[in-house]
């Protein structure tokens, strides 16, 4: 991607802020993307999470979903993350995508409690769709969980790829044996500039198995744009970061092994704002130690 100048960058990060109409057609310049290492089908870095702000199967949150979604694409995003446990959110989703004919342009990824068929089923209808691009067994606990059950379902082209998800460090070191042993195309973790317990065994055997790497909960849950707010961004931040968001997403994005974060937002203001994560350059690594020094400070 070309390297801009620090004028560039925050003048096209904040037209995306103050006139989200500047993504009513193609984005302006190249979009940050990713290979899936599986494959090398490329993915752009930013999608959108979707725990609990789409819970609700009602008129808002219809609005709401509609207008995130079709922000994520207008401005060059394709993924979405979504689970059959988010409430009414596969539902939601699966509205919204058919109302805007938007179905071919996004990689939805969904996740199953267990390699359980009607859940399957129950996750395609409410999506209304046929395919599911990444099919993640949630939460894994269980080092000897099988993916024999998603791996057939992708042969028969139900799933594109598979893959296995946990936020919860207690059982890494059971997402690291499926990990090993079953080799699915991605794996789900959580990562940020204040949660990098990640960094010690998962993402190198990520790069290590070839898993492309979806980071949940890049923004600690929006407890790191809390931590900050009403402060000022610092300057020699500036030059890669037109917004909070952008600075602890470009964080995480600035390691390699990150294929993609999906930070949750039923804002499409902050979706616009997150997706800014794509353009511009990304913190080099002396610049990625100085930001957790100054996070850690605070
Ligand atoms: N085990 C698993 O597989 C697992 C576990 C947890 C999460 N996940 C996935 O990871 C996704 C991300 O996690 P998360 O949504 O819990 O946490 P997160 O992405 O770290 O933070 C989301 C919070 O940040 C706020 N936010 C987002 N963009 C913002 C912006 N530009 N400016 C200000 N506030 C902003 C959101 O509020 P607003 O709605 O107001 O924007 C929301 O409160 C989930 O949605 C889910 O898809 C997976």
């Amino acid at each position: 991607m070309r390297r801009l100048r620090r004028r560039e960058a925050v003048g096209l990060a904040g037209a995306a802020l103050l006139a989200p109409p500047a993504f009513a057609t193609e984005p302006a310049e190249p979009v940050l993307l990713r290979a899936i290492p599986s494959t090398g089908e490329k993915l752009p870095a930013v999608g959108l999470g979707t725990a609990r702000v789409f819970d609700n199967d009602d008129a808002e949150t219809d609005r709401a979903a509609l207008a995130v979604i079709q922000t994520l694409v207008r401005a060059g995003g394709r993924l979405i993350d979504t689970a059959s446990t988010y409430g009414d959110a596969e539902s939601v989703i699966g509205k919204a995508v058919a109302e805007a004919k938007l179905r071919a342009k996004l990689f939805i990824a969904t996740k199953l409690e267990e390699p359980n068929e009607s859940e399957l089923r129950r996750s395609l209808t409410r999506l209304q769709t046929a395919t599911i691009d990444v099919l993640q067994l949630h939460n894994v606990s269980d080092p000897k969980q099988s993916l024999a059950a998603f791996r057939a379902w992708k042969e028969q082209g139900i799933c594109r790829y598979i893959g296995v998800t946990s936020t919860f460090h207690g059982d890494f070191p059971a997402v690291e044996s499926v990990l090993a042993r079953e080799r699915p195309d991605f794996v789900q973790i959580d990562y940020s500039i204040t949660d990098r317990a990640a960094e010690r065994r998962i993402l190198p055997l990520a790069a290590e198995v070839k898993a492309a790497v979806l980071v949940a909960l890049p923004l600690g849950r929006g407890r790191l744009l809390r931590k900050v707010r009403g402060k000022a961004m610092p300057d020699w931040a500036k030059p890669f970061a037109a917004s909070w968001a952008q600075f602890f997403l470009k964080w995480v994005l600035a390691d390699e092994r990150v294929t993609a974060v999906i930070p949750g937002t039923a804002n499409a203001a902050h979706m616009a704002d997150n997706l800014g994560a794509l353009r511009g350059r990304l913190p080099d690594a002396a610049e990625r130690a100085r930001m957790v020094q100054f996070v850690e400070s605070l």
